[in-house]
């Protein structure tokens, strides 16, 4: 026997010299900081009281009243981002009312921008305001094999004011999430025209047809009324598909560049950061939350610790910034 403890001396090379106590936050590679969280807010027209969402336990659609005093929840636990999702008082065809001056994400932009330093993201989609619940109009004429399906460049010009009226209440960014072709551009070009052209744009740029959407379809009453999102949304089967689709946003002027979800979608996370020098987004989305909960409640997992391995994990995967629902119960304890 050595000095190392074996019996031919051969073990020079020992990793757990550097886990112990003292030592392991001093070569820790990943640092995780409420600085680097947005927490999700749903604000609801069509109620006067707070809403539990059933399938994301601790979050509720609340009021345009207490937007505010939301959002001021979200802030005592350290976290200083947003991102608004509406729910309309009424909904239609066109999803009208996603660009309406006092539609329901305008009105809580307006007054939690007065009233807090928040910095406010805004989801800028139509499926949410759309009575069909898809993400854009609907085009019958498409061959698509006898489906309906969202007419693309119709959709456009929507994107476009629906953005326009988010800056105009005072957004401090927008992130349009309809993977649409050519979205990021006319957005940019709806901004730059207005006079908005310090208005970045997160692009949910590599967004895929995702099953983990589920709560929030419940949470945001967007779930489609027929059919689903993949003739515009990404096939969880691709790689080099999610590359071309980030280049085409770099190339509309995207300034932030989002995966979703975050996840099962490590690989695409480190992906876009070795190809791009732009910040990565990634969405940990509502069924990554759903599930976890779920598992705690069984008593199988330990939900504060899953969820804070969970963030750490898409962080040193390359994300700068993560959107998540466990924003607030991950914050206070970094
Ligand atoms: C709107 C939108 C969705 C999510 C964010 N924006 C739903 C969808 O695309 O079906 C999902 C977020 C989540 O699951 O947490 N297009």
């Amino acid at each position: 026997m050595d000095g190392d403890g074996t019996a031919d001396g051969s073990l020079t090379k020992r990793p757990r010299r550097l886990r112990g106590d003292g030592i392991r936050s001093l070569v820790s590679e990943t640092q995780l900081s409420p600085q680097d969280l947005v927490a999700p807010v749903f604000v609801d027209a069509t109620t006067d009281e707070r809403k539990p969402i059933e399938s994301m336990p601790g979050h509720d659609r609340v009021p345009v009243d207490e937007a505010v005093a939301r959002v001021e929840e979200i802030r005592e636990t350290g976290v200083e981002a947003v991102i608004l999702f509406g729910i309309p008082e009424r909904k239609d065809e066109l999803g009208s009312q996603a660009w309406a001056e006092d539609g329901v994400v305008q009105e809580a932009t307006r007054r939690i921008t007065e009233e807090t330093n928040t910095y406010v993201i805004t989801d800028v989609c139509l499926c949410e305001y759309t009575e069909h619940g898809h993400c854009g109009v609907l085009d019958s004429e498409a061959d698509t094999g006898g489906h309906l399906t969202v007419a693309n460049d119709e959709t456009l010009e929507l994107l476009g004011k629906t953005a326009r009226s988010h800056a105009e209440a005072g957004a401090d960014m927008v992130a349009p999430s309809g993977m649409m072709d050519g979205m990021v551009g006319a957005i940019r070009s709806a901004l730059d025209s207005s006079g908005d052209e310090h208005v970045p744009i997160m692009s949910y740029a590599a967004k895929y047809e995702s099953a983990f959407y589920g709560p929030f379809r419940d949470a945001a009453d967007g779930a489609p009324a027929f059919g689903d999102r993949r003739h515009y949304q990404m096939d969880p089967a691709n790689t080099r598909e999610a590359n071309r689709e980030v280049t085409l946003d770099v190339e509309e002027g995207a300034d932030i560049l989002m995966v979703k979800p975050a996840l099962p979608y490590l690989d695409i996370v480190a992906e876009v950061r070795r190809e791009f020098p732009h910040p990565v987004a990634a969405y940990n989305v509502s069924g990554e939350y759903a599930m976890l909960h779920a598992a705690d409640e069984k008593g199988w997992l330990d939900l504060a610790e899953v969820a804070h391995e969970s963030l750490l994990s898409i962080k040193r995967a390359g994300a700068d910034l993560i959107i998540t629902y466990f924003a607030e119960d991950v914050a206070p304890r970094l």
